[in-house]
């Protein structure tokens, strides 16, 4: 078996199927740290280094909060602007990492390049994670939705998975690239314009993955026992920062998740899964009905970014 130890975590192409069940292993065994609110000391000697170029709530904090209940220390940034890479000197990745890597012992970073957690990776000795580049990959998003799968079911083999949103989402092309480790058929429902590409299907038909698509939720959603859903009305991942002006439009019904739509068709136990944030996607009174489990999967994503970073600095194998 590869070791974790020293590896970066760029993408889930590479991950191979005993990876997985290895990762939810230890974040399994380290779960109880973060239920019960402790720090534990696992990581003392250690310190993260964020390198966000894009906003974010969830996996910048979730990394940090990670670090922190495993006694590790953070460092880094959160905004770009701040740094020499976002003003007159538009210093690059290389110079930039150059000088992270002597800050701490790995690197979790997000980009609007695609690829651009793969460049840092070439020219720095730490470990980096790759916290969502463009419209590339989120490898530990989808880890913590597989886990989130894993633990309330005890399996990912033999679900049926739903997939709607943009299918250019760097989560949906980790959730491919995961599910075609596993014996797990996905639908994927995407407006048109932003469908899978071709070059995207033909990798998952060669990676054996049992997929296909439909047009409506309502056609599909009866048989899913996991429904994992992105926004349609989103910002573009290729700038550093997208702001919204004026109003946006409503996400259309093909593409929503409603509590009438669950209580009509939905399997009783199917797992409604939401990386957040959201648009219209799934209305706020989906929160309380008993398919939702995005808080749950926003805890999880503590656990499982605490499993990588104590497997990839070494402190477990
Ligand atoms: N799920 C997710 O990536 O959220 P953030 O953009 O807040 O990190």
């Amino acid at each position: 078996m590869r070791s974790f130890s020293g590896r970066d975590i760029l993408t889930l192409k590479d991950f191979e199927r005993h990876e997985f069940l290895r990762v939810f292993e230890v974040a399994e065994q380290l779960e109880p740290i973060a239920r019960s609110r402790r720090n534990g000391d696992l990581l003392r000697e250690k310190t993260l280094v964020t390198a966000f170029y894009q906003p974010s709530t969830r996996t910048r904090l979730a990394h940090e909060a990670a670090m922190l209940r495993l006694g590790g220390r953070v460092t880094g940034f959160s905004d770009a602007q701040m740094t020499r890479a976002g003003d007159f000197y538009q210093e690059s990745i290389k110079d930039t990492v150059k000088m992270l890597e002597f800050y701490g012992d790995a690197i979790v970073m997000r980009h609007f390049q695609e690829g651009a957690p793969r460049e840092a990776a070439h020219w720095v000795s730490v470990p980096i994670i790759n916290g969502g580049d463009g419209w590339g990959e989120h490898p530990t998003q989808i880890l913590t939705d597989l886990y989130t799968v894993w633990r309330e079911r005890g399996r990912i083999d033999g679900l049926k998975w739903l997939a709607v949103g943009d299918m250019r989402m760097r989560t949906m092309h980790s959730l491919g690239y995961g599910l075609t480790k596993f014996d797990s058929p996905v639908t994927f429902v995407a407006p048109p314009e932003m469908s899978l590409t071709d070059e995207f299907k033909d990798e998952l038909a060669h990676y054996s993955l049992d997929f296909s698509e439909a047009e409506h939720v309502e056609q599909v959603i009866g048989e899913a026992d996991v429904i994992l859903v992105e926004p349609v009305v989103q910002p573009d991942y290729t700038k550093s920062r997208d702001e919204r002006h004026g109003q946006v439009a409503h996400t259309p019904d093909n593409y929503k998740i409603t509590q009438e739509l669950l209580e009509t068709k939905a399997k009783s136990d199917a797992i409604l899964l939401h990386s957040l944030p959201r648009m219209d996607e799934v209305p706020p009174g989906v929160d309380v009905t008993r398919w939702s489990r995005y808080w749950p999967e926003a805890f999880n994503g503590v656990v499982v970014r605490m499993a990588i970073l104590a497997l990839v600095l070494g402190a477990m194998e």
